[in-house]
């Protein structure tokens, strides 16, 4: 392996609080970093740095650790510009629209779908995201399921079975959970690390708690782990059902009820917040104090699909999270760094120590404070390495 020195870094987000400054975000100024291979080596003041192979002067910028998106759709084709326009008309969102995104991925071709889908990753890339859950969820047979779960196995290790997104046009309920929980996933378990369900009882589209039971139980006996979308439209049973089934993320979370709040906070179950959802579909956000100052661990994702939300964009994600549900700026970051860490039950990344993955997002900004600050300007990107040795 060859060693990289990293200088002229004025802000460096480690989230390690045992470094820097002793908070949660553990910042350091006028830092170094050294990086070896794929992880961190060494980082520290840069007045005290070691020598290395190769170095690169970041020119003053600051660092975090690239963000964690634990929650995206990314293989599907067509988009529902149209949907977008009527909702904003008045039309509410309530999850019909799914049925357009199937019948166009179905119809794409292997090759299409593959360029649509690293064309997304590499939008996530250019805006400092470098890890991504991706779901499947378009394809609703199990040769589309599969088809979609080995697309996006080929970009991440974070990989979705969401073959419980909606029941699919035409089909019965029942026997739709019974092929989810059976033949479909003894297919598509090979290719996936985790099992999602859209638990939603005010969607007639969506699963009730009995259905989005027997689907987590089926996948969790398969070996995969647990994730749920809970509690977007009303206040379900999805968050008391993952933190039962220790799924490791509970996400939308947008409608709690107290009962709710206390079993996400005795649990080990993180909170998933999508504000970009509630900005697209024009609906209030989640309480995003209400589970901060309750002690339950609390992640950012975009949720990029195309239907609730087609931004692929963690900056924008932090710019809400800090405007429109009052988390601060330290909040906002750490959420969508270490807590989408957390959601996939990582750690080696969403954290900058020796060790750690070298997973690094630069910003054109001397503090990570511009990321809400300056909303809706690039300023993020995963760290090229293409010009390392
Ligand atoms: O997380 N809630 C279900 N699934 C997506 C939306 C998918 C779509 O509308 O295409 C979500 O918001
Ligand atoms: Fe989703």
């Amino acid at each position: 392996m060859t060693t990289t020195l990293l200088t002229g870094i004025a802000e460096l987000v480690t989230n390690d609080p045992s470094a820097g400054d002793g908070s949660p975000l553990g910042l350091l100024r006028d830092a170094a970093v050294v990086v070896d291979g794929e992880r961190v080596a060494w980082i520290g003041p840069a007045s005290r740095a070691p020598g290395a192979d190769h170095r690169r002067d970041l020119g003053g910028r600051a660092v975090i650790p690239g963000f964690v998106d634990s929650h995206a759709h990314l293989v599907f084709a067509g988009d529902r510009a149209a949907e977008f326009a009527a909702r904003m008309e008045g039309i509410p969102y309530d999850g019909g629209g799914i049925a357009t995104t199937v019948a166009a991925t179905r119809a794409a071709g292997d090759d299409d779908l593959r360029a649509l889908l690293r064309a997304r990753v590499a939008e996530m890339r250019a805006q400092g995201t470098t890890t991504v859950e991706i779901k499947s969820g378009y394809g609703l047979t199990v040769a589309d399921e599969v088809r979609a779960l080995r697309l996006a196995r080929e970009v991440t290790e974070e990989t979705t079975y969401l073959g419980a997104h909606v029941v699919p046009a035409g089909a019965a309920r029942d026997e739709y959970v019974r092929l989810v929980t059976g033949d479909m996933l003894t297919a598509c378990a090979p290719y996936a690390r985790w099992i999602d369900v859209f638990c939603e009882p005010a969607s007639p589209h969506a699963f009730d708690g009995e259905e989005a039971r027997a689907v987590l139980v089926a996948g969790q006996a398969a070996g995969l782990g647990l994730r749920v979308h809970g509690n977007q439209l009303s206040a379900g049973p999805g968050v008391r059902l993952a933190v039962e089934l220790g799924a490791a993320s509970v996400d939308h979370c947008t409608h709690l009820t107290n009962a709710d709040v206390d079993a996400l906070a005795d649990g080990a179950t993180v909170a998933t917040l999508l504000p970009g959802v509630e900005f697209s579909t024009r609906s209030p956000y989640p309480d995003a104090r209400r589970l901060l100052d309750a002690g339950v661990t609390v992640a950012l994702a975009t949720d990029c699909n195309p239907g609730s939300c087609y931004t692929s964009s963690m900056p924008l994600v932090v710019a809400l999270a800090v405007r429109e549900m009052r988390m601060t700026p330290a909040e906002a970051l750490w959420a969508a760094t270490a807590g989408g860490a957390s959601a996939l039950r990582r750690d080696d990344i969403g954290v900058l120590a020796p060790g750690r993955r070298a997973d690094l997002t630069v910003l054109d900004a001397p503090t990570y404070l511009h990321l809400a600050y300056r909303p809706g300007v690039p300023i993020a990107r995963a760290l090229d390495w293409s010009v390392r040795h």
